[in-house]
């Protein structure tokens, strides 16, 4: 091995000279993607041909490609054309504050390691607590995503809630949370590692418009108890994941102050809805939670992964986990705002507050009103050409940026339109124009549109409409 191996690796020069380079790659990008000007968004690969590739690269491939490979080979949230998973389309200004993130790599467990970080992070916490409408006690945090900051969420309510010190004795007693059947599936993971098991998840159904079927809540509940389930806290998703649809946050709030649980709102996809003008009734009620999660990569223009659990009253994070790892934390009732990682499941993260600071500082507000309300008001306008086609049917009237609706036909026959639906999407996901997804709503398989890209018009989905109407057609004569 060559003595001189690490000191050329940090030469600032040898930096210079790959940093130029994937910059003016970068802004390619950019301006490909962007303007539609690229004619992809993804060009698909079988897996067993993708991984062969990079197999193969990693012992061929020039090292001036890398970079190219990459580009080449993913999917391109930025291209107008994406209409895929809820996952920003990243401002490009977020794209350097992950950079110097990388470079600073200040792990933020402690203050030590993150004085900035730690600072920038509770001013960014405050700022949205505020938006929540939490008066006073309020704080927060951020940590590595929507699921994670569930999972943390329910820990925070079980410590509440519960009576006895679960983290020291266990469970004395069989416990449980409620949550719409619809919510994102990672609220019941959260249950499953918390040990609650099956009965500890109690779905409540779902109305029509898939959002949580307020009248059975007391039904649900009642059930529960009779099992001898102490259920100690309730989620409202805002908005749940495969529809869109935003539970009715008021209710939500009533039911729980009037059984003393602990409120929980999963607005990992819609919470930046507090943000627009137009659109913030969706979250009436939200200001009467005891938590939020809002993600950051979703919503809000920034890059993976960064997620904010916000709680009304800041004593209640700072008490989640009380394990102690005495060479990096103390022990103090007082507010500890500077030590991350005693609130976080992580002890090392990455200097996420960065990407939210330098969009309120750079955009303001307005940045976050003007995206989600332009995104919400297109899914509308989508909504309504859809409508008008009698080759297409709606699973439901969309409340967020997420439409889901199916090709159909004369027939109506559900099994052929399953296998017809999946076909489509199937079709183009190999020809790489489009990437839409797809859900299955009360056993009928649905295209699904997440509007996440700030460049999309009604233009673009006219265009995935004849799509799908072509792949349609072509489908129907093979049979
Ligand atoms: C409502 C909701 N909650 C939680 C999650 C999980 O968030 P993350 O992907 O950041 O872990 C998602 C992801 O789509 C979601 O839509």
């Amino acid at each position: 091995m060559s003595d001189n191996l690490l000191k050329n690796i940090y030469t600032a020069e040898e930096f210079e000279k790959n940093a130029t380079k994937l910059f003016k790659m970068i802004k390619n990008h950019l301006q490909n993607t962007t303007t539609g000007k690229a004619d992809r968004t993804l060009n698909w690969n079988e897996p067993d041909k993708e991984l062969n590739f990079w197999k193969v690269f990693l012992e061929n491939g020039k090292n001036e490609d890398f970079f190219t490979e990459i580009l080449k080979r993913s999917t391109h949230t930025h291209h107008p054309k994406y209409v895929g998973h809820q996952v920003s389309a990243s401002a490009p200004i977020t794209i350097l504050t992950a950079m110097v993130s990388a470079l600073l790599n200040n792990g933020m467990a402690v203050y030590e390691m993150g004085m900035s970080p730690s600072a920038i992070e509770k001013v960014v916490t405050d700022s949205i607590c505020e938006k929540i409408g939490y008066t006073s006690d309020f704080g927060g945090f951020l940590t590595s995503g929507g699921t994670l900051a569930n999972l943390t969420a329910l820990l925070s309510a079980r410590k509440a809630k519960v009576s006895h010190n679960v983290w020291t004795e266990g469970y004395l007693e069989p416990l449980g949370i409620m949550v719409c059947e619809q919510a994102h599936y990672c609220i019941d993971r959260a249950a499953k590692i918390m040990g609650l098991g099956e009965k500890g998840i109690i779905k409540v159904p779902s109305q029509e418009s898939f959002a949580m079927d307020i009248k059975k809540l007391e039904v649900s509940y009642n059930e529960a108890r009779a099992k001898g389930i102490k259920i100690f806290a309730i989620v409202g998703s805002a908005p749940s994941t495969a529809t869109g649809a935003y539970d009715d946050l008021l209710a939500i709030a009533d039911f729980a102050k009037d059984k003393n649980l602990w409120f929980h709102v999963d607005g990992a996809h819609g919470g930046a809805a507090i943000y627009s003008e137009k659109y913030k009734h969706l979250l009436n009620g939200i200001a009467q939670s005891d938590s939020v999660v809002i993600d950051g990569h979703k919503m809000m223009l920034m890059p993976t992964i960064t997620t904010a659990l916000l709680f009304k009253n800041k004593v209640h994070a700072q008490h989640t986990f009380s394990q102690r790892a005495d060479y990096l934390l103390h022990d103090t009732e007082e507010e500890d705002w500077i030590n991350s990682g005693k609130k976080t499941f992580e002890c090392t993260k990455t200097m996420m507050c960065m990407h939210w600071y330098i969009l309120l500082k750079f955009y303001g507000e307005e940045v976050f009103d003007e995206f989600v309300t332009r995104q919400y008001d297109l899914a509308k306008d989508f909504e309504n050409t859809l409508q008008t086609d009698p080759n297409f049917e709606l699973a439901t009237s969309p409340m967020s940026n997420i439409l889901c609706f199916r090709y159909t036909d004369s027939y109506q026959n559900d099994e052929r339109l399953n296998q017809l639906n999946t076909s489509i999407r199937q079709e183009l996901l190999e020809e790489g124009e489009f990437y839409l997804v797809q859900t299955k709503l009360r056993n009928i398989h649905y295209l699904r549109t997440s509007l996440m890209n700030p460049f999309t018009t009604v233009d673009h989905l006219n265009l995935l409409v004849n799509r799908i109407k072509e792949k349609a057609e072509l489908l129907l004569n093979k049979n």
